[in-house]
């Protein structure tokens, strides 16, 4: 107990390292595997097995302590850190990484009796109680003060420790409050961005409904109102909130960071729609993008989620990459090892050629969580899942979590080891993928091909969700799962990127939704087009403006000129209506009467009110061409759609004589490219390719017999790339 400040490297048993020997892990062609290991939750007998077993499925890093708050410190400000001592003692002395967690995402009980006010308020005005997780105000002084001395005492005691190979701080930030501590902050934040009220009025339309503010002290989080809430206060509150939880971690991460500059810290990202984090903007802060994935379809659409989610990650850690790198012109976002050497702080070494690392942090072994029930997965389908997001850059493939819990709110969730122990399917598959993942590490590091891109926007996903819109059903995450499934199908590799990001090096770049869009959006993707790009633009995009106040004249607004169309009015249709498409085919959701101004029509609608108007257009503008796409396509016709589009743009599908439901992605290293074959199907299946299969060692003349649900790494000869 207490706690030993600046604790001397070398303190901990039989461990003399002078330096933290495993943050260096990050420098090595190595996959990460592992998972949340708490064995705080377990008596001690049962932690030496379990690191017997890591050894047997040769884990390298385990995230520990994250929910651990209340034993490590069990009244305020006393201190029980002899039980992590000898968990991390124990990890060094097995080789296997600890990311080690602050415990902050879930306060101990007597914090929240001393701290009532630190509770979150909903909405509804409903203070909320301790006995879950999560339940704090991150705007609340007393659990920011509470959370950074945590974190510090931490920092102090184990930032040397040797098994200490990444910090991972907090737990999937997301938690929303309008308690008056947010309230506060929310106007202080207001004033920032607004600079003045006339400002905020203006961005607000308060003149709508008698809402001009005349002071400050008036304005407060969109709490529950009567009707409709104002769509600009809605959308400062999640970005409010954003940056609110960013600040929380950011003030952990220079905590730890001041500690041992080498060692990486990161926090893992929860994906979905409700979360009020902008990820891309986040991964500038971050050493390393960490995502959670946990697909919700049990049907080939789970594959389609992993890709995607996999494919964003890598589009945040390079968009972050390249955010720190405009930041700081000493930082090579390229080349973190020699920035290493001048500060000694060593972000994680992304690609070779734009930086960003990323890691999946938590997956679930053997389930899908769907609705009102979890799904089993088959055999094999833990491998392909988690080796789809490595083909696509992930660092590693990581679990929630090590041990089944026998009690607490999640003792049926998924685990490595799971409640019938390690004579299991899932454990005897863990140790399957243990050894392939180090038959191809190979890989690690090596740039993912990708010749489209797909623009994403979290405060276009926010507007969409706000009340008042012409449709219930418009979804900027949906409609880029959309266009992202379509090639997907048809076999491209995509990178996902933020409006802003450099573009030129993609055959296509599409923009699905993207109904917030700035003047500097619409002059970044007329600029793309005029030098020659290829853009595909679909319904909602630049219908409004960052304030999400709609652009007047015609939709879609911010892009009317580059597409060459001016659209007067929307019809957006009823739940499983279809207008038939002229060619075959039908669109969904949505439908508008769409002018040409230019483009010329390469689709029109076939029946109804907007028989034989355009459905889809085509613009040459500048130098380039720019698509627009009114209606939501049914799977097949996107699919075929952005096939033409990328074809005519030039780009080439992975691996075009791959079958529908194999999976294909290349990557690109500076001697070598390895191509990822991933069989989702049940049948076998055999792909061209040729090289050395890395996890038989076998020779490829000239293709790979894929068996039903198996999966195949090919280091390919130079002529096949
Ligand atoms: C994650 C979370 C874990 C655990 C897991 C269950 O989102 O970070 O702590 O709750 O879900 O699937």
């Amino acid at each position: 107990m207490g706690v030993p400040r600046g604790a001397p490297t070398g303190a901990y048993g039989n461990i003399t390292t002078s330096t933290n020997g495993r943050c260096g892990m990050w420098d090595e062609a190595r996959l990460r595997f592992g998972g949340d290991w708490n064995p705080e939750q377990w008596p001690e007998r049962v932690w030496a097995e379990d690191v017997a077993l890591m050894r047997r499925a040769r884990v390298n890093l385990v995230t520990v302590g994250v929910f651990a708050w209340s034993r490590l410190e069990p009244a305020p400000g006393r201190y029980d850190f002899g039980w992590l001592d000898r968990v991390l003692d124990l990890l060094a002395d097995n080789g296997v990484g600890a990311a080690l967690a602050t415990p902050t995402a879930s306060p101990p009980p007597w914090f929240s009796l001393a701290h009532p006010g630190a509770l979150p308020v909903t909405a509804d005005g409903v203070r909320l109680h301790h006995g879950s997780r999560d339940t704090y105000c991150a705007a609340a002084p007393a659990y920011r003060a509470a959370a950074r001395r945590i974190a510090g005492v931490l920092a102090d005691r184990y930032a040397h420790h040797p098994a200490v190979a990444l910090w991972h701080v907090h737990n999937e930030y997301g938690t929303v409050c309008h308690c008056e501590h947010a309230a506060v902050a929310f106007r202080a934040w207001l004033a920032g961005r607004h600079g003045s009220l006339d400002a905020l009025n203006d961005a607000w339309t308060t003149s709508f409904w008698s809402q001009h503010y005349s002071d400050w002290a008036q304005i407060s989080t969109p709490r529950a109102t009567q009707y409709l809430a104002n769509p600009g206060q809605l959308l400062d509150f999640r970005r409010f909130w954003s940056d609110t939880l960013l600040a929380a971690y950011a003030e952990q991460r220079d905590l730890l960071r001041a500690a041992n500059p080498a060692v990486p810290v990161t926090t893992n990202y929860v994906l979905g729609d409700w979360v009020p984090v902008d990820h891309a903007r986040w991964a500038a802060e971050v050493d390393l993008v960490a995502i959670d994935h946990y697909p919700s379809a049990v049907d080939g659409a789970a594959e389609e989620q992993t890709a995607l989610a996999a494919d964003l990650a890598r589009g945040w850690a390079r968009h972050g990459a390249r955010a720190r790198a405009a930041a700081d012109p000493t930082a090579d976002a390229s080349a973190h090892r020699a920035r290493a050497d001048g500060d000694g702080r060593r972000p994680v070494p992304g690609d070779a050629a734009d930086g960003g690392a990323w890691l999946l942090m938590e997956s679930a072994p053997n389930l899908i969580y769907t609705a009102g029930r979890m799904h089993t997965k088959e055999p094999g389908r833990m491998a392909r899942h988690s080796l789809a997001h490595v083909a696509r850059g992930s660092r590693g493939a990581m679990y929630f979590q090590w041990r089944a819990p026998v009690g607490g709110a999640e003792r049926f969730h998924s685990a490595l080891v799971p409640h019938a122990g390690p004579d299991s399917r899932v454990f005897r598959e863990t140790v399957e993928l243990g050894a392939i993942l180090d038959r191809i590490a190979e890989t690690d590091g090596a740039r993912v091909e990708a010749s489209v891109a797909i623009g994403w926007d979290a405060a276009s996903g926010w507007a969409l969700q706000h009340p008042g819109l012409p449709s219930q059903r418009l979804h900027h995450h949906g409609e880029v799962a959309a266009a992202h499934r379509a090639l997907w199908r048809a076999g491209f590799g995509c990178d996902v990127v933020l409006p802003g990001d450099p573009v030129d090096r993609y055959a296509l770049l599409v923009l699905p939704a993207l109904y917030l869009a700035s003047d500097a959006a619409a002059a970044w993707a007329r600029a793309y087009v005029a030098g020659g790009g290829h853009l595909v633009v679909t319904w909602l995009s630049g219908v409004a403006d960052e304030h999400a106040r709609v652009r007047a004249g015609g939709y879609p607004g911010a892009f009317r000129d580059v597409l060459g169309v001016r659209v007067e009015e929307f019809h957006p249709l009823a739940d499983g209506d279809e207008v038939p498409l002229a060619g075959g085919g039908t669109g969904r959701i949505w439908a508008e009467s769409v002018g040409l101004a230019g483009a010329e029509v390469v689709r029109a609608y076939a029946a109804g009110v907007l028989a034989g108007q355009p459905a889809v257009t085509r613009h040459r503008h500048g130098a380039g061409t720019a698509w627009y796409v009114s209606t939501r396509p049914d799977d097949e016709t996107y699919r075929r759609l952005l096939t033409d589009a990328a074809l005519a743009a030039g780009a080439a599908p992975t691996c075009p004589a791959a079958p529908a439901g194999v999976e294909a992605v290349r990557r690109r290293g500076a001697a070598a490219s390895w191509l990822f074959l991933l069989n989702h199907t049940d049948r076998a299946h055999r792909v061209p390719a040729a090289g050395v299969e890395l996890l038989t060692g076998a020779l490829v003349d000239t293709a790979v017999e894929l068996p039903a649900g198996g999966v195949a790494v090919v280091r390919e000869a130079p002529a096949a790339r």
